[in-house]
C-alpha cells in the first residue's frame, strides 16, 4: 500500500477494476452459500454491467467521481442477514460510471437495465412509465441510475433500480417523487411519508419478486437520537425503542455519549427507506433505517464489533460478517475506516427483521482511521443530533 497526497492510502494497484470487484464477489458468494457456478455467472454479470470501466487498470484514478461509494468505486456489496440461514449477498453498481455527462450516464444505465431484462425475461414497464420524470435532457444531481442485483442461488438475480428524485433540480424532488408514486398507483403513499430534509433515491424492484416494492429514501440531517424511533410509518412497524437501540449501538452512543470524533452535526445524515407494495394501502409496508456508521467510529475494528453486537441481539450468527470483511480486503480492520459504509435495520410486513451491512470495495482508496479529539474536548450530549 502506498500513501497518497490526501493521507488516504491506495488500496491496490494491480489488475483492473473488474478483476478486483469480481474476485470480491466470488469470495463473498462463498460466504453467502452461493454455488460456485452461480458466483461465476454473477461475477461475469458484474463486469458486463460495469462495461468499459471494468477493464480500467486500478492504477488509474476512478473514471468518474461516483457518489456510490466514498472512494468513487462504482461497486458496493451488501449482506442482508436474517435469523436462521446464510446472509443474502447483493451488489450495487453504477452502469453509467465513466460516462461523459450525467445524461449519458442515465442513458447507459437504462440501456444496461433493458439488456438485463431481455436476458432474464423480466418486464421493466414500471421504469418505462417513469422515464420522463427521472431522465430529463439535462439532469442534475449525484447520480442518474444505479442498479442492485440480489444474488440468489440459481444464477438469476433479483434486480433493483435506483433513480434520482433531484434529476430536475433539488427543488423539484418532492414533486417528482409525488408524481412517480401516483403514476405507479400508490395514491396515498406520498402523504404517508415522515418529514425528512431531502429525497435521496426512488427505487423500484424489477424482475422476479414476490411483492415488488417501490421505495422512497429520505435523509434526516441533525436528527435528535430520541426522534429516530418515530420515523417508521408502517402499520405494524417496529417499536421506537427498537430503532433507537439499534441507532445507539451502531453509532456507539450507548457506550460513549461523546465519541471524540467531533460534532455529529457535520456528519452524513441518517437515512430511512419507506417501501410500498399494496397500492390500496394508506401506509408503507416496509421501513429501513440506515446509519452511516463510518462517521461514528474510530476504525473498522470497532465497526465490526458493533455489527457483531447488533447481529447477536437479533439472534443472528455474526461469523459471516467477519469473514466477509476479510474476503474483501487483506488489510487490518484497525488500519482503516469505511469498509462498512452503513449498518441498516429493515422491517417488512410479514417477515422477520433483517440487518444489513454495506461493504465497500475500496478499489481506489482506504480512508485512514479517525484521530479522536483530545479527551478534554467539550462533550456532545446524546440528544445533540446525528
Ligand atoms: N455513497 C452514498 C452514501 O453514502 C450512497 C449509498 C451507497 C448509500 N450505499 C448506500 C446510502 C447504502 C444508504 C445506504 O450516502
Amino acid at each position: 500500500m502506498t500513501a497518497s497526497v490526501s493521507g488516504a492510502v491506495a488500496a491496490s494497484s494491480s489488475g483492473t477494476l473488474g478483476d478486483h470487484a469480481a474476485g470480491q464477489l466470488r469470495r463473498l458468494g462463498e460466504i453467502a452459500g452461493l454455488p460456485g457456478a452461480d458466483s461465476k455467472v454473477y461475477a461475469r454479470t458484474l463486469v458486463d454491467v460495469l462495461g468499459p470501466v471494468a477493464r480500467r487498470p486500478l492504477d488509474l484514478p476512478p473514471a468518474s467521481d461516483s457518489f456510490l461509494s466514498d472512494d468513487h468505486t462504482p461497486v458496493e456489496f451488501s449482506l442482508s442477514f436474517q435469523p436462521g440461514g446464510a446472509p443474502t449477498l447483493r451488489v450495487l453498481l453504477e452502469p453509467g460510471s465513466g460516462a461523459a455527462s450525467l445524461a449519458e450516464n442515465g442513458r447507459t444505465g437504462l440501456r444496461v437495465l433493458r439488456d438485463l431484462a431481455a436476458r432474464w425475461g423480466f418486464g421493466i414497464g414500471r421504469l418505462d412509465e417513469l422515464e420522463d420524470l427521472f431522465f430529463p435532457p439535462d439532469p442534475e444531481g449525484p447520480l442518474a441510475l444505479w442498479c442492485a442485483l440480489e444474488l440468489r442461488p440459481g444464477g438469476v438475480p433479483r434486480v433493483k433500480a435506483y433513480l434520482n428524485p433531484a434529476a430536475n433540480g433539488p427543488k423539484q424532488a418532492a414533486k417528482t417523487v409525488r408524481k412517480a408514486l401516483k403514476r405507479l398507483g400508490h395514491r396515498h403513499a406520498f402523504r404517508s411519508l415522515p418529514e425528512g430534509d431531502r429525497f435521496l433515491f426512488f427505487a423500484l424492484d424489477l424482475g422476479d419478486w414476490d411483492e415488488p416494492r417501490v421505495k422512497v429514501y429520505l435523509a434526516h440531517q441533525d436528527l435528535p437520537v430520541t426522534e429516530a424511533g418515530g420515523l417508521s410509518r408502517m402499520a405494524d412497524g417496529p417499536e421506537p425503542a427498537e430503532i433507537e437501540a439499534f441507532l445507539r449501538t451502531a453509532t456507539g452512543l450507548d457506550i460513549a455519549p461523546d465519541d471524540g470524533l467531533g460534532s455529529p452535526l457535520a456528519r452524513r445524515p441518517l437515512q430511512t427507506c419507506h417501501a410500498f407494495t399494496d397500492t390500496t394501502a394508506t401506509l408503507p409496508g416496509g421501513f429501513t433505517l440506515y446509519v452511516p456508521v463510518r462517521d461514528h467510529a474510530p476504525h473498522d475494528g470497532e465497526v465490526l464489533a458493533r455489527g457483531t453486537a447488533l447481529l447477536r441481539r437479533h439472534g443472528i450468527d455474526p461469523a459471516p460478517l467477519q469473514h466477509a470483511l476479510a474476503a474483501v480486503t487483506p488489510r487490518r480492520l484497525e488500519d482503516g475506516l469505511g469498509l462498512v459504509a452503513y449498518l441498516g435495520l429493515a422491517h417488512q410486513q410479514g417477515r422477520p427483521p433483517r440487518i444489513m451491512t454495506y461493504i465497500s470495495s475500496e478499489a481506489y482508496e482506504v480512508r485512514p482511521p479517525a484521530a479522536p479529539l483530545p479527551a478534554e474536548a467539550p462533550a456532545e450530549t446524546a440528544a445533540a443530533g446525528l
